[in-house]
């Protein structure tokens, strides 16, 4: 693709054809006119046709690299000598970290590890302006901090790690060495703890865009266990703005959760997603998607409840999620029907051999 930023003032984002990176670099260049350069693997969760629109921008420029290659990195920040990174690179489903944590190790904790390093070094050699200017700003996850009862209090910065699943552990050991990098060397680190993201763009393994396309074609709806678990949902593109927020103004070292202030049980996400595309895609029988919803035999080690206490970054740095949960479910089923040729993109035979192996044998309940 064209583009060669080369100035001081370039961002380089890892991860950016994957769901909040794309939405991330398309909000960002929608709004600023500082470059972007995107490192990216292209595993089956990256495409590049996510950020078609900006194929003649010359503020962006797209790189297939993986993050575990130091040469690569070391290349690039000396060719594009970036103001910051933004860290989104991962193996981020938690269904496949059960199945096979081996990529999750390699990306997540050694990628990351990696990345760090090569940022440490380049780094290194700025001058004092420009190591006072520099950040690296790590995405991570709430899931870091465990399962949560019913009437616990939510997650906040300083609540111990406690992490139940392989992906939620190789991003709790990527948090641990992004903080050890800042108290080791003084790297100017950044990490945000975010909770469960939707909209566009998202891969169709995760629970909304798959309940989406699922209704719309009349397949069944298979709900995880009793369908009573608990996650905070955060509008992607709120998400992007409180990354930018935390980029310019976040004080180096440290962290900030970010929730969307939108707790709802799996089931009442499904059956809002029912009757979202019931409205916008009658079925010619008039009849409801609801009667598709299966329950099915449970995640192993499912997290109960996740919640966000985002009160941190709202006084500190003055973001708030914008988006209601219903209106920004109403905007995602609608983009999903809108975008067929997308949708047709993504699932490929690669996509259709994990749905039969995560589904076909997850017996209904
Ligand atoms: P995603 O799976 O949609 O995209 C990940 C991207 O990383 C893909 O484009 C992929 O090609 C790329 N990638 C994977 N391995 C790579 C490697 N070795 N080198 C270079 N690129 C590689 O993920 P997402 O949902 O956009 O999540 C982005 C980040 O946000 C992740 O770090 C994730 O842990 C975190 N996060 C996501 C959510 C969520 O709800 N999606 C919630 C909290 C935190
Ligand atoms: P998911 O989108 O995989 O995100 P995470 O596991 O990171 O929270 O799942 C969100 C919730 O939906 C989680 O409680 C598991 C549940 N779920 C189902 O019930 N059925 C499904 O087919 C999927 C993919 C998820």
């Amino acid at each position: 693709m064209p583009g060669g930023s080369t100035t001081r003032d370039a961002v380089l984002v890892t991860g950016g054809a994957g769901f909040i990176g794309s939405n991330f670099i398309l909000t960002w260049l929608q709004s600023t006119r500082s470059p972007i350069v995107n490192l990216d693997l292209l595993t089956y969760a990256g495409n590049a046709a996510n950020l078609a629109a900006l194929e003649s921008d010359p503020c962006y420029t797209f790189v297939r690299g993986d993050i575990c290659d130091s040469e690569r990195i070391a290349a690039l920040l000396r060719e594009h000598r970036p103001r910051a990174i933004v860290h989104f690179a991962a193996e981020s489903h938690v269904d496949r970290s059960i199945v096979a944590p081996d990529a999750f190790i390699r990306t997540n904790v050694h990628g990351t590890f990696v990345l760090l390093e090569q940022a440490r070094l380049y780094w290194s050699s700025l001058s004092s302006a420009g190591r006072a200017a520099f950040r690296f700003l790590h995405v991570s996850t709430d899931e870091v901090y465990g399962s949560l009862g019913a009437g616990d209090p939510a997650f906040c910065e300083t609540t111990p790690y406690a992490p139940n699943s392989p992906y939620a552990a190789s991003k709790a050991g990527s948090d641990h060495l992004a903080r050890a990098y800042y108290h080791t060397w003084g790297l100017p680190v950044l990490t945000t703890n975010c909770s469960n993201n939707y909209g566009p763009f998202q891969f169709p393994e995760k629970l909304i865009p798959l309940m989406i396309l699922n209704a719309l074609e009349g397949k069944s709806l298979p709900v995880y266990g009793d369908g009573k678990n608990v996650r905070d949902w955060l509008f992607v593109e709120d998400h992007c703005a409180a990354i930018r927020a935390v980029l310019e103004d976040g004080q180096p070292g440290a962290t900030y959760n970010i929730g969307g202030n939108s707790e709802r049980a799996n089931i009442d996400v499904v059956t809002a997603i029912c009757d979202l595309v019931d409205e916008m895609r009658p079925c010619s029988d008039d009849a409801s998607r609801r009667k598709l919803i299966t329950y099915v035999e449970d995640r192993p080690g499912h997290d109960r409840r996740y919640a966000i206490d985002a009160r941190k970054i709202a006084r500190e740095l003055g973001w708030t999620p914008a988006q209601p949960f219903e209106a920004g479910l109403r905007k995602t089923v609608r983009w999903y029907l809108d975008n067929a040729a997308w949708v047709s993109s993504v699932r490929t035979g690669a996509y259709r051999e994990w749905i039969a192996q995560n589904y076909a044998e997850r017996l209904a309940l």
